[in-house]
């Protein structure tokens, strides 16, 4: 087993790789100053980047090259980060704390934001399309991303939040909102990964979904447990709206015990991976989540 700070330093070079990669977007002089200025802003706010790393250890794991794939990733963190944007709206979370500075329609303004979150997803497409791989793994891979973002993805899980928010909710409700809010872009990057190595996508699948339940699991505990300042967003915002979240509906304790559930099934989908280095940073990773802070 990879122990936690070499797991925290592998996650930190390919975040470095990631964000070096972003910080170099719209860069052209073509994209209107605020509009980039906001962009920009949410895009290099910090965040763990776990989107990209998966995606690069899942691409490695198959043999491709981080550097060749590092576009597919950056299109990915462009992608979570508009979908920040959009959540934290008022229309929407109405919170105004994310990766630990203002939102950024506090930040600009509302209609910057929106905007600012239309430019970041339409860029991704921008950034797939350029990736140096055949082409029909490229169009695989940009057919998996969009429909995982899109209305039968993340879309279609916030609006599901939204629905649900201030009902009394159930679990299965829950569990399929989560798994399209936030289990179908975690399950993207890894089977986009595998896609773009070539190689087939069962385990990269079984890994994403099972990651991206127990992920948002612990983000509704650290809801009410964690610590604002290190979070980087409010504490106590799924209560103050009336969201249906696992604390919620089925307590701390069990919503523990639930999450842990799914890393164990994380875990197991790396299995066929042996000892390869990305297999024991995805098992240690997955094993990190339920003590995440951040
Ligand atoms: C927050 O995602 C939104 C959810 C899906 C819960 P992250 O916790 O990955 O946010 P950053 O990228 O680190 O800011
Ligand atoms: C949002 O879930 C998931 C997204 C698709 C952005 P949350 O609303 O719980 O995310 P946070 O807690 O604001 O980061
Ligand atoms: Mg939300
Ligand atoms: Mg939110
Ligand atoms: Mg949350």
């Amino acid at each position: 087993m990879m122990d936690v700070a070499t797991m925290k330093a592998h996650l930190r070079q390919m975040a470095a790789a990631v964000e070096e990669r972003l910080a170099a977007l719209f860069a052209d002089g073509a994209v209107p100053e605020r509009l980039r200025q906001a962009m920009t802003y949410s895009l290099l706010a910090g965040g763990k980047r776990l989107r990209p790393a998966l995606l690069l250890a899942w691409a490695e794991l198959g043999g491709a090259s981080s550097s060749v794939v590092l576009d597919a990733a950056c299109a990915l963190e462009c992608i979570h980060t508009y979908s920040l944007i959009h959540d934290d709206l008022p229309a929407m979370d109405n919170d105004d704390l994310r990766r630990g500075k203002p939102s950024c329609h506090k930040q600009f303004d509302e209609a910057t934001a929106i905007l600012a979150g239309d430019g970041l997803l339409t860029e991704a497409f921008s950034l797939m399309v350029r990736i140096s791989l055949p082409a029909d793994r490229v169009l695989a891979a940009i057919a998996v991303v969009a429909e995982a973002a899109g209305p039968r993805g993340m879309v279609g899980g916030q609006m599901l939040d939204m629905e649900l928010t201030g009902q009394s909710g159930e679990v299965l409700a829950l569990q399929r909102m989560h798994q399209k809010k936030t289990g179908a872009l975690f399950t993207a990057a890894c089977v986009m990964g595998a896609l773009l190595a070539g190689r087939e996508t069962a385990a990269a699948r079984a890994y994403g979904e099972a990651f991206g339940l127990a992920f948002q699991i612990t983000d509704d505990i650290l809801d009410v447990v964690g610590d604002t300042a290190t979070l980087g967003k409010p504490v106590g915002s799924d209560e103050r709206q009336g969201k249906v979240t696992y604390p919620a509906l089925v307590g701390l304790e069990q919503s523990r015990i639930l999450a842990q559930e799914r890393v164990h099934q994380a875990i197991a989908a790396v299995a066929p991976y042996g000892d390869h280095p990305q297999a024991l940073f995805l098992r240690a990773l997955a094993d990190y989540l339920v003590e995440r802070t951040q």
